[in-house]
């Protein structure tokens, strides 16, 4: 792990965006996310939790790339999503969160084969990039959580499958805010 250190959010930004345009190299990516930090102090302006779900604040979005702030209350999840093919990473900041991966076997009927078990990330833990994940902020891990996720590229709507009801429904993403500035 390469260790490039803490910066502020906006640096955080360029040194992702830098690394999203035509050229896209996501080992590199992977390997610049496992080695920095965001300062707590302009993390702290996205991190707003509500109870009893998850809370998704946009920092920045153009064309080639869109970074989220989660904020993951106790007993949070996301159902079972995918990424629309795109690359998706998610960086725990703050608590622990459990993801769990699958792949599509057959949409007609439903079915998701596991990768393997769920893994419980701690703070700096990157998973990713994904094709179709449940994240949870289980509430026997014991407190509240924050992710930084990046997508490249930007996408508006994503699949949600229910396995149980063997269904796929499409949903739009919706924030909870945005910057003020993007
Ligand atoms: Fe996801």
């Amino acid at each position: 792990m390469i260790d490039t250190g803490s910066m502020p959010m906006a640096e955080f930004v360029r040194e992702v965006r830098a690394r999203c345009g035509a050229t896209l190299d996501p080992v590199e990516m992977g390997r610049f996310l496992s080695g920095t930090r965001i300062e707590p102090v302009s993390l702290d302006a996205f991190v707003r939790f509500a109870r009893g779900r998850y809370t998704r604040h946009l920092v920045h979005k153009d064309r080639d790339v869109e970074l989220l702030v989660l904020c993951w209350a106790r007993g949070s999840r996301a159902p079972i999503h995918g990424h629309e093919g795109e690359y998706c990473w998610a960086r725990v900041e703050r608590g622990r969160l459990s993801f769990a991966s699958y792949r599509e076997a057959s949409r007609a009927p439903l079915r998701l084969d596991p990768l393997g078990g769920a893994i419980d990330g701690g703070t700096g833990h990157v998973d990713g990039p994904d094709d179709i994940h449940a994240v949870a902020n289980r509430a026997e891990l014991g407190e509240d959580a924050v992710s930084v996720h990046v997508y490249c590229r930007p996408y508006d709507e994503c699949d949600i499958y229910d396995v149980e009801q063997g269904t796929v429904r499409r949903v739009r993403l919706m924030y909870d805010s945005i910057p003020t500035t993007s």
